[in-house]
């Protein structure tokens, strides 16, 4: 085992030289899905916990956020300033982490959903940066991502002003893509975990936004000889424009670990089946998926993400069949679940009437 490790890790480039601080526990499992896949008659389908990656409510982000404050901690920032949606897991993961690591955290966040009730803008993630200790500032134009960096660029310059030495996890494209570097070394996990167990999936099932987890995933595969293939959801952007961006990102990953670019256009493949009608806003797939996974598995999911995930999985092992298996990535966002409580309480009320 030891060995095909190792086989996979000297394909991966400088991977394991780069600038790295640990957050997660890892690796998360991989669990089977007996019910759900028994209810549907389907594919086998199966799940890969990184919503268990432990750090605050875990998820896909703790991952990405090793190399981003692995690369702040060498250049010896002591304040960390990130960008996000209002109810955003990665900026609550950042102010998790910067608590741990003993540094600060400001967090900008953008007006990218049309939400306006209590919950949206003070529980979930919301509640959570603030229990966190970060300082919070607003952005109005949620679809401007360059505009929302160059407005974390003049809050970094304001703190550097006042001595401090801040380290900006970028949003927009541009940048090396860091994170994406947490989902190589996710793939290497993967084929380890299916090396191990015996375990074979037909095809891997991940949520696409910014791209640095369906782009490191695919890229950590195909470098470490996998060919499974990898169909991301969409849930930021329709599809043309997604499958430009995990383009570039691939490239960039190929430049950041100094080794040939292995992803080609064809391995590229992506649906935005789920997306309408936005990012943020929940579609009757969405809410389907919610419904099944949390009654037969006990699987909570979040409504922005890993619903619209879950939904393109159970279609895919439905198209598949009973012979083969699939391996649905549950990226975590789950504290989401209580800045929508009125979408989704007025849902479930049917079930179970007021009390
Ligand atoms: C819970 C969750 N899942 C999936 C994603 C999408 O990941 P990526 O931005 O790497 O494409 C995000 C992004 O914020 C997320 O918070």
């Amino acid at each position: 085992m030891l060995v095909k490790r190792n086989s996979m890790t000297h394909r991966l480039g400088r991977l394991d030289e780069l600038p790295r601080v640990t957050l997660g526990h890892t690796p998360t499992p991989i669990e089977h899905l007996v019910n759900l896949t028994a209810q549907e008659q389907s594919a086998q389908i199966y799940v890969k916990r990184d919503d268990c990656t432990g750090l605050a409510f875990g998820g896909n982000k703790v991952r990405q956020l090793e190399f981003y404050l692995g690369e702040a901690q060498r250049q010896e920032a002591d304040t960390v300033l990130i960008t996000g949606a209002v109810q955003s897991n990665f900026v609550r993961l950042a102010a998790a982490a910067a608590c741990k690591l003993g540094m600060d955290c400001h967090i900008q966040l953008e007006e990218r959903v049309p939400k306006d009730d209590e919950n949206y803008r003070n529980s979930g993630n919301v509640l959570l940066d603030k229990m966190l200790g970060a300082t919070l500032y607003s952005y109005a134009d949620g679809d401007d991502e360059a505009g929302a960096d160059r407005q974390l660029g003049l809050i970094a310059e304001d703190l550097r002003k006042k001595g401090r030495k801040p380290y900006i996890v970028p949003l927009s494209p541009g940048h090396p893509p860091l994170g994406a570097l947490g989902y190589v070394d996710a793939a290497r996990e993967i084929l380890s975990q299916c090396d191990d167990s015996g375990l074979a999936f037909d095809e891997i099932i991940v949520a696409s936004g910014s791209g640095n987890t369906h782009a490191g995933l695919l890229f950590g595969l195909r470098a470490c000889g996998s060919n499974i293939p990898v169909t991301g959801t969409c849930v930021r952007r329709n599809a043309t424009s997604q499958l430009e961006r995990i383009r570039d990102r691939c490239r960039e990953i190929a430049v950041l670990l100094q080794i040939e670019p292995v992803v080609t256009e064809s391995d590229i493949i992506l649906t935005d089946d789920y997306f309408a009608p936005g990012y943020g806003q929940l579609n009757s797939a969405a809410i389907e998926a919610i419904r099944r996974a949390a009654q037969t598995e006990a699987l909570l999911l979040d409504p922005v993400y890993t619903a619209k995930t879950m939904a393109c999985a159970l279609a895919r092992a439905s198209a598949l069949g009973p012979e083969k298996s699939i391996l649905m990535v549950h990226t975590g966002g789950t504290p989401a679940l209580f800045a929508y409580a009125k979408d989704l309480a007025d849902l479930f009320s049917e079930a179970s009437p007021a009390i």
